[in-house]
């Protein structure tokens, strides 16, 4: 975790990109998830800085997710989760690009605008810099 603590402290912003698994982020993002907790207590209860000063003063936070099917709620427990990450890591969480049906390796190219709206959000995340 040191050097994703080092990474979460200094980045100006911050994207958490992942599939749905059982309608929250896999184990292995969930785990770095859970180890911010140590950021939430200098934060909270050290009232210290979780940002390193070289990091840009109102940085952004982003979720990018896929689900295989396409249920109204299938994101919500998730970005209930990201609400918590970014705000544990004082990152302000400002987007969420979501896609349903998105099952087959391959199949998010084939989506009719989930390339053009990653990458114009990507865009506007450079240009805020
Ligand atoms: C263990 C596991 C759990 C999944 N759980 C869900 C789920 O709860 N809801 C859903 O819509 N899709 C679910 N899916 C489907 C994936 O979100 C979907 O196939 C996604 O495109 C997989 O991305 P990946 O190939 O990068 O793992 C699950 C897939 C796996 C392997």
């Amino acid at each position: 975790m040191r050097s994703v603590y080092e990474a979460l402290e200094r980045s100006d912003h911050v994207v958490m990109a992942a599939p749905i698994y059982f309608y929250n982020v896999p184990a292995q993002a969930k785990a770095v998830i859970d180890r911010t907790q140590a950021l939430w207590t200098r934060k909270y209860i050290r009232q210290d800085s979780v940002q390193q000063s070289s990091a840009m003063p109102d940085r952004k936070g982003f979720f990018i997710g896929v689900g295989a099917t396409r249920g109204k709620r299938l994101f919500d427990g998730t970005i209930q989760t990201m609400r918590y990450f970014f705000d544990a890591i004082d990152v302000k969480y400002t987007g969420t690009l979501v896609y349903g049906e998105v099952d087959e390796k391959g199949a998010i190219r084939e989506h009719p605008t989930a390339m053009k709206e990653c990458f114009e959000a990507g865009l506007e995340f450079v240009g805020s810099t």
